[in-house]
């Protein structure tokens, strides 16, 4: 089983770009596949998340290029264009990959099983089945987990819906849903979600109507293909922004970061604890080119910071939901006591990441207490050392080795093969800034 060991206490310097962002890059896969005429993806994260996603269109008959690594071509196969007929569609890791995927192939003619890896089949699916069968949709789960069995042939109808929990999965699995419906279709969110998907139609030509909280979409309205320039992942850019808050005496400079608001949670928050953390939005004139997709991006330059406990804004969490493994890191360097409520979600990820977290501190002899609905930490102690288990959980592993520029000794991480599904090249890039990391 892959692992890695992790030398302690060293500084990070330099500049790097991370790879591209995963949300959009599923996106830009999926829009792209239903749209009319080509679409460009550059930036594309060959993550195998997304390749996952790739594979399952090309299942269906559309036809994908990939002159280079980060480079995709999709010819679209038009709304009513995708081919059933073939075997389960293996997603391999990737929730957003089956839930996205649900709402996409619930209105279409043919029948689709989605299956995924052991943690993916432990997921909840009802959340995104449950408003789908509203609309008409017939799907079955097995007690609410994948396999997920979609009969096609149903013609959907509109429907006014309100999310249960803030979620962009389920949000956008109604939408996709939506525009291939009857009349228009409404949901309304508790909290706001990331908004790719509502972006993202829009530079495909389609009318996504927002007011306040709701959002509706006409169904039948087609996509045009276009260029998706993908900004690089925030939530791969986290693992370094707190690593340079940990050890860049002389500053990390992130380049080409996406930084739509609705992803940047983990800024507020550890500006809210005192970092020296620094955003060079692109000016106009010379605009990053994911601008265009209404994406905004920037540098993010980041030293190292005296960091100070907080108590987490409930709100701030689903803007953050994927940094709290490597925040709960910088909490456990930060002076004084962090406190996070109101994160259930956490506990249905790749793994129920409050527990391997807790877990983890603990074996690093880091004061903590799991709770219901999120952790407390007693942070300002640094870290010892020893053996850890990721779960096999991306995010869970790369916090971790974070971790090691405060430890004492070495950190040994377990079952780690899976930061491949969004950070290939993690490794080489953690020890490119200067991190003693090595995968075995
Ligand atoms: C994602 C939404 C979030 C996030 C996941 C990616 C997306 O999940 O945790 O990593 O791309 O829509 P939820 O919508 O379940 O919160």
């Amino acid at each position: 089983m892959a692992r890695y060991i992790v030398g302690p206490g060293v500084r990070v310097e330099g500049e790097i770009t991370v790879p591209g962002d995963k949300s959009i890059s599923h996106r830009a896969l999926m829009l792209g596949g239903i749209a009319e005429g080509v679409t460009d993806i550059t930036g594309f994260l060959a993550g195998e998340d997304c390749l996952a996603t790739l594979r399952a269109l090309q299942a269906m008959g559309v036809t994908i290029d990939r002159p280079e690594e980060e480079h995709v071509i999709v010819r679209g196969a038009g709304l009513e264009g995708l081919r059933g007929g073939g075997a389960a569609l293996d997603m391999g890791n990737a929730g957003t990959a089956m839930r996205l995927f649900m709402g996409l192939l619930a209105p279409q003619r043919f029948d689709s099983t989605l299956i995924g890896d052991e943690s993916l089949m432990r997921r909840p699916m009802e959340r995104v089945a449950a408003p789908l069968r509203l609309m008409g949709a017939e799907i079955k789960t097995n007690a609410g987990r994948p396999p997920v069995q979609i009969t096609g042939g149903r013609s959907l109808r509109a429907i006014e819906y309100t999310l249960p929990v803030a979620s962009a999965q389920v949000k956008s699995a109604v939408l996709l849903a939506g525009l291939q419906a009857n009349g228009r279709t409404h949901v309304t969110e508790p909290a706001p979600s990331r908004d790719h998907t509502e972006r993202m139609l829009s530079a495909f030509g389609v009318e996504v109507l927002r007011n306040g909280a709701e959002i509706a979409i006409e169904g039948g309205q087609s996509l045009r293909g276009t260029h998706i320039p993908v900004p690089a992942d925030f939530s791969s850019a986290a693992f370094f922004l707190v690593a340079g808050c940990l050890a860049a005496e002389h500053g990390l400079l992130l380049r080409n970061v996406g930084v739509n608001p609705t992803r940047t949670g983990l800024l507020e928050l550890l500006l809210q604890m005192g970092a020296d953390i620094r955003v060079h939005h692109a000016a106009p004139a010379s605009r990053g080119a994911a601008e265009p997709v209404g994406e905004p991006v920037a540098d993010i330059e980041v030293r190292r910071s005296r960091l100070k406990g907080i108590k987490v804004s409930e709100a701030l969490v689903p803007l953050a939901i994927d940094e709290f493994p490597v925040f709960f890191v910088a909490a456990a360097c930060a002076e004084g006591e962090t406190l996070v409520r109101g994160a259930l979600e956490l506990r249905v990820k790749e793994t129920d990441r409050l527990a391997a977290m807790a877990q983890g501190l603990t074996v690093l002899g880091v004061r903590n207490e799991l709770l219901e609905d999120g952790l407390w930490i007693q942070g300002g102690a640094g870290f010892g050392g020893g053996t850890l288990d990721s779960h096999g959980d991306h995010r869970i592993a790369m916090a971790f080795a974070i971790a090691s520029l405060r430890a004492q000794r070495p950190i040994e991480i377990l079952d780690v093969a899976n930061v491949a599904t969004s950070f290939p090249g993690f490794v080489r890039l953690a020890q490119s800034v200067g991190l003693q990391i090595e995968a075995l």
